[in-house]
């Protein structure tokens, strides 16, 4: 508690304004791939392709302690069975903090698998995958991370589709004191993928190509252990209002209708994989 609050009053008092708004050259490295990450139409784009010999990824520059984050990704079209599109915050070392998007390809016309998971300390296990309500290779639609000290918040399109709370109170760890970069990733994995690794990836299809736009990063950024906070487009407000930002009831309706009509998996309710007992965030009762 005590940390969240030095956090918020930290990043009241300063403000970082980045000169562009979503320009990736400004925002992103390109890491891995070697030259099948593109960053294309000066800043505005980003493509990611995979190939038989590899894949490709990018990180921010910047590392981030809560932020409301929203990134417009169009996934690999056509048949992109085995293919996974990685699109998560993460932090470094042992117990490391992570919250996680994954897009798990298919056969043309066959749904994509949207993952989510959350670790803390280290520690994951808490997936929940949906089908979409779009299909999401046919134009970019924006996936969004809401962190601050109360809940992760996972949104496609402005809708909620997840939220991880804070329960500290009941001894789950919350990820509140690493500060995490975002990566992305396009990289063959199909001896899991598709149907479980049944459908294997086509090869004569390469190379595959997912493509970024339009980032926008309301957050603190940290930089030699200060936070300072803002956002990295110069038009938006900077209230900061997203550092206790809650869902209200259209946006608690919606969930509840996406999970009702989507979610095709739910860790916490999956008794025969925690034999002794669901995780204690399960128990929300
Ligand atoms: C692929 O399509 C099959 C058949 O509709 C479906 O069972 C599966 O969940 C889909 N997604 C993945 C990633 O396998």
């Amino acid at each position: 508690m005590a940390f969240s609050r030095v956090a918020l009053l930290i990043c009241t008092v300063g403000y970082f304004v980045i000169a562009s708004a979503g320009n990736f050259h400004q925002d992103f490295d390109i890491t891995w791939g070697d030259g099948r990450a593109k960053i294309l139409n000066n800043g505005e784009l980003l493509t990611l392709s995979l190939d038989k010999a590899s894949g490709s990824g990018f990180q921010s520059k910047n590392e981030y302690l809560f932020g409301k984050i929203d990134m417009q990704l169009k996934l690999v079209p056509g048949n992109s069975a085995g293919t996974v599109t990685a699109y998560y915050l993460s932090s470094k070392g042992a117990t490391w903090d992570e919250i996680d998007f994954e897009f798990l390809g298919n056969l043309s016309g066959d749904p994509y698998i949207l993952h989510t998971n959350v670790f803390s300390q280290g520690k994951g296990n808490r997936e929940q995958q949906f089908y979409l309500w779009f299909d999401p290779t046919a134009d970019f639609h924006t996936y969004s991370i809401l962190w601050n000290p109360q809940r992760i918040v996972f949104s496609v399109d402005g809708s909620p589709i997840r939220e991880f709370k804070n329960m500290e109170s009941k001894g789950v760890p919350f990820p509140k004191n690493q500060a995490m970069r975002i990566y992305s990733s396009l990289w063959n994995a199909d001896d899991w993928v598709t149907r479980g690794g049944l459908v294997k990836t086509d090869w004569t299809q390469a190379p595959f190509t997912a493509s970024y736009r339009n980032f926008n990063a309301n957050a603190c950024t940290m930089s030699s252990g200060t936070s300072s906070c803002g956002s990295n487009n110069p038009s938006s407000s900077n209230n900061n209002v997203w550092l206790s930002e809650e869902l209200d009831s259209t946006d608690q309706e919606r969930l509840k209708w996406v999970q009702k009509n989507y979610m095709i998996y739910d860790y916490c309710s999956d008794t025969q994989r925690f034999p002794q007992g669901l995780p204690s965030e399960c128990n929300t009762a």
